[in-house]
């Protein structure tokens, strides 16, 4: 069975004081259930995260990794950092790296693999252009993302990684997928690793959506069968979030 899952993206958002507030006030209120809850703050508040949220049951990730294990990579964050102290989850390959920092696909696909290796969820984003939405060529974008992201890694550690769909034209934007629209996508994705590891192994990876995900729209996603929870942005800074982990523990 594949887990569900609400993970917050925080982007670059929060002070540490800000996130130890914030943090205190969510995690009485995130009740126990059936989805796993997640939040990304920055890497300078990994460590107030973690503290905060020891007695509870959000657990703590980040939004970026570099592949290389250590050495002479000014300003970069490795993975046994994130192992030390105590990050579960990584975002890769989210569409603002892509764009602003010029992640590649091929970065995306070494990303996996480090974090895999130390048993660090990778939270792998993948999602098309607005332009390739219109020119409805937007599975075929999507399939090669995924594809060139899970090249390469062992069948044994497939089930523990997490697709996160997001249009690109979604984020931050207010105007989310239809759950139809991520719907077809989320079971495509699914196919894909079924092609590339066979049936088994794709029923167990959990697939979300992400982009302008509030708890007013979150019912419709969550009921649909290929769609395991949400990566959330702006909303995961509000108590929309606590809203939404109630939503997601509702669906079986
Ligand atoms: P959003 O961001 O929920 O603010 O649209 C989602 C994301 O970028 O992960």
């Amino acid at each position: 069975m594949r887990n569900k899952l609400v993970i917050g993206n925080w982007k670059m958002n929060f002070t540490d004081t800000e996130t130890k507030n914030f943090l205190s006030g969510i995690k009485v209120n995130i009740p126990e259930g059936k989805s796993k809850v997640v939040v990304c703050p920055s890497f300078l508040s990994i460590k107030t995260a973690v503290e905060v949220l020891e007695d509870s049951n959000i657990e703590v990730g980040v939004q970026n990794v570099y592949f290389e294990p250590a050495g002479a990579y000014t300003g970069e964050i490795s993975v046994q950092m994130l192992e030390d102290i105590g990050a579960k989850y990584c975002i890769i390959g989210h569409s603002e790296r892509r764009k602003y920092f010029n992640e590649t696909d091929e970065m995306v696909n070494k990303k996996a693999i480090a974090l895999l290796e130390k048993n660090i969820t990778p939270v792998i984003c993948v999602g098309e252009d607005l332009d390739i939405r219109e020119q409805g060529t937007h599975l075929e974008f999507v399939e090669i993302q995924v594809r060139k992201a899970l090249s390469g890694i062992d069948i044994r550690r497939i089930d523990n990684i997490i697709i996160a769909y997001e249009p690109v034209w979604a984020i931050g934007t207010g105007k989310a997928a239809t759950e139809n629209e991520a719907e077809e996508m989320c079971s495509n994705i699914r196919y894909i690793i079924q092609k590339m590891f066979g049936k088994e192994v794709s029923e167990n990876v959990s697939i979300l959506y992400g982009g302008s995900v509030t708890s007013s729209v979150s019912e419709a996603f969550i009921s649909k069968e290929n769609i395991d929870g949400f990566l959330v942005g702006g909303a995961s800074l509000k108590q929309d979030f606590v809203e939404i982990v109630k939503i997601a523990n509702m669906v079986e």
